[in-house]
């Protein structure tokens, strides 16, 4: 049982919500090399974490951070891109949805791990406020890897939000302009 003091809802599995999504890289998602461009790729990597993201809320998500982008290997025109997201672990409002990128030679027929990241979505209402989120309940071993692994990151992403939360403080009290 994965549930928390703060969840009411009942879990799902990551499976309930994961999803595939497969493009073909065209020549306007690529560079004058030929090679599919990062930003293009994170579209399709934020379009897919963000099915995910609502499918096992239930509700409006959005993006609140990206973090571990990893781009491995170069892709390029005429590969086929398969963007593999599932959900990793719920807090109260926020969860976090890992991505992982193959690359696929039609050619040859081979599979590369080409990219990976971990995207953080909080589920909100209408007016922008966060709304909690049902537990997710991992099946498999490798599923209670990524669920132990995301709080790891995610106590490392809210001390970096409050270091800068700290840091920007500071600014505004030391700087003429910021003072009250
Ligand atoms: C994400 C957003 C809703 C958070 O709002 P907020 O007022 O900071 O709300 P809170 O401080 O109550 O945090 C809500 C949840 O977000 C999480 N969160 C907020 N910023 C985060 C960050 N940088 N990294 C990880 N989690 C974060 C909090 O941990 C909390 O999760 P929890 O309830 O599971 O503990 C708000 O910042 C927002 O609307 N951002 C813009 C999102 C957007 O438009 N994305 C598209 C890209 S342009």
């Amino acid at each position: 049982m994965a549930s928390e003091a703060w969840h009411t809802a009942a879990g799902k599995p990551p499976s309930a919500s994961a999803v595939e999504m497969v493009h073909l890289v065209l020549p306007n998602h690529a560079n004058q090399l030929g090679n599919l461009l990062g930003g293009q790729l994170m579209q399709w990597m934020d379009i897919a974490a963000a099915l995910v993201a609502m499918r096992h809320a239930g509700k409006v998500c959005v993006t609140a951070a990206v973090d571990s982008i990893s781009f491995l290997e170069p892709i390029r025109i005429g590969h086929i891109v398969h963007i593999l997201a599932s959900v990793n672990r719920a807090f109260r409002t926020s969860l976090e949805v890992g991505v992982k990128v193959f690359r696929e030679d039609p050619i040859n027929g081979t599979r590369t791990h080409a990219a990976s990241a971990y995207l953080t979505f909080v589920a909100i209402d209408q007016y922008g406020k966060p709304l909690p989120v049902p537990p997710v309940e991992p099946q498999t071993d490798e599923e209670w890897r990524r669920w132990r692994e995301a709080e790891l990151r995610r106590q490392q992403r809210l001390q970096q939000r409050e270091l800068l939360r700290q840091l920007q403080q500071q600014h505004v009290s030391q700087s003429p302009e910021g003072a009250p």
